[in-house]
């Protein structure tokens, strides 16, 4: 059954070839001074800095940059950042990046004008910003983590080790805009390309298994994951396949622009997981996802198993005739890993630069949610750790 909800997503999307035109359109509507946000170059060899600024140039904008946003963004980047904004007096930030680059982008909007410590108030306290915001606008080059739709802001802290997601509850911290250009993402590194295709699947996982109810998000999250199925395998083999990287990049923002959560419980153990993961080793975050993700599945799979079981049957075309439950869920999984193995994931922490030693730090560095078919405890969590190693 549905639960009671509300539903409000603010983020105009412009879509194609010829979207980053619509700064033209977007711009005006904001003052003069803007920051533009970007990470560590990429955006500067393929082109897509120089046509910014054109725009931000032709429309009289006066701009301040900050650069090299890290992927996985730190406190302490967080901090100069404000910084600037605030030197620069910023009516506007312009994000042009990835899910690193957006995220950040949000974490200075809520900052600039708070006296509080953003890491205490936003990511310690979860709470809302009390101050003014500033609006974002996003202009996305990599495609996988939905923040180019969403209210969320990651941001990891290295002194303490905790990489920590807020999920901002008012809509007006969600991007104002973004710009999705699926060529934009033609010169990502294979690496980066199928690590944003784990995350996008693992973001619809997160929110599909929960709940014994019949629930309309779960046939979408259905459709969403046999989409991005058959777009990751052409996409695989041919990385140039725009039809197939522009229904990926469509896939990933549906796939987290809070629809698909509506009215249902959600998990994100595997995210909590990951992101210990990334606390820890600073890897890229849809690897690390995918490293944790077998041992947990298999280890809550006999919580959930009708889910499971649909989850085969409904996904990947497990034929159930003359099988228990149990292998059915099991062979829905297989073929899952089967899927993740030709896309060339990491399958290991090690292969991330995990350690033995740093086990019951990643423990203790993750965050337990209450949403999924079984609520964790610590010997759980070293537990699926260790399998993943
Ligand atoms: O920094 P540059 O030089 O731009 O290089 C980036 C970066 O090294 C590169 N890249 C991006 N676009 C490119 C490109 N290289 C060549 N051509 C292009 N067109 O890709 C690398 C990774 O970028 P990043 O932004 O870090 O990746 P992603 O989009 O996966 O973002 C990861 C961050 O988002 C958070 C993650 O935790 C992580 O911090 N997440 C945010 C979420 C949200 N807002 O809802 C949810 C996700 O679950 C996730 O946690
Ligand atoms: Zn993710």
């Amino acid at each position: 059954m549905l639960g009671n909800f509300s539903y409000c997503n603010p983020t105009k999307l412009y879509f194609g070839e010829d979207s980053l035109q619509a700064l033209n359109t977007e711009l005006p509507k904001y003052g003069k001074n803007v920051v533009l946000i970007y990470g560590g170059g990429s955006i500067k060899k393929n082109g897509i800095y120089q046509d910014v600024m054109q725009i931000l140039q032709e429309n009289g904008k006066n701009v301040a940059e900050i650069a090299g946003v890290m992927p996985n963004p730190t406190l302490n980047k967080l901090y100069e950042g404000v910084e600037i904004a605030r030197k620069h007096q910023a009516d506007f930030l312009l994000a042009v990046g990835g899910g690193s680059v957006c995220d950040y982008a949000k974490a200075v909007s809520v900052s600039v004008n708070c006296e509080e410590d953003p890491w205490e108030k936003y990511y310690l306290r979860f709470e809302e910003p009390s101050c003014e915001t500033l609006p974002v606008g996003c202009v996305l080059t990599m495609v996988g983590t939905g923040s180019e739709m969403n209210a969320g802001a990651v941001i990891t802290n290295t002194e303490t080790k905790m990489k920590i997601g807020h999920v901002f509850a008012d809509e007006k911290i969600m991007p104002k805009f973004a710009v999705l250009n699926p060529r934009y993402t033609l010169t990502l590194p294979h690496y980066q390309m199928v690590a944003g295709i784990y995350d996008i699947f693992n973001h619809i996982c997160e929110q599909y298994f929960s709940g014994e109810d019949d629930n309309t998000s779960d046939y979408i999250s259905e459709g969403l994951m046999r989409s991005l199925l058959h777009a990751s395998r052409i996409a695989n083999q041919d990385p140039q396949n725009y039809e197939a990287r522009s229904n990926i990049m469509w896939t990933a923002t549906w796939a987290l622009n809070t629809l698909v959560a509506k009215g249902k419980s959600t998990d994100w153990m595997v995210h909590m997981l990951g992101q210990a993961v990334g606390a820890y080793t600073n890897a890229t975050h849809g690897m690390t996802l995918a490293a944790v993700s077998l041992p947990y599945y298999r280890h809550i799979l006999p919580y959930g198993l009708k889910k499971f079981v649909r989850f085969a049957e409904a996904v990947w075309d497990v034929n159930p005739v003359g099988k228990t439950d149990e292998q059915v869920a099991q062979e829905g999984l297989d073929a899952m890993e089967a899927w993740m193995r030709e896309l060339g994931l990491a399958m290991k922490l090690s292969e991330l630069g995990a350690t033995e030693e740093m086990l019951e730090g990643l423990a203790d560095s993750t965050l337990i949610m209450k949403g999924g078919y079984k609520v964790l405890d610590r010997p759980e969590i070293l537990e699926i750790f260790r399998e993943s190693l």
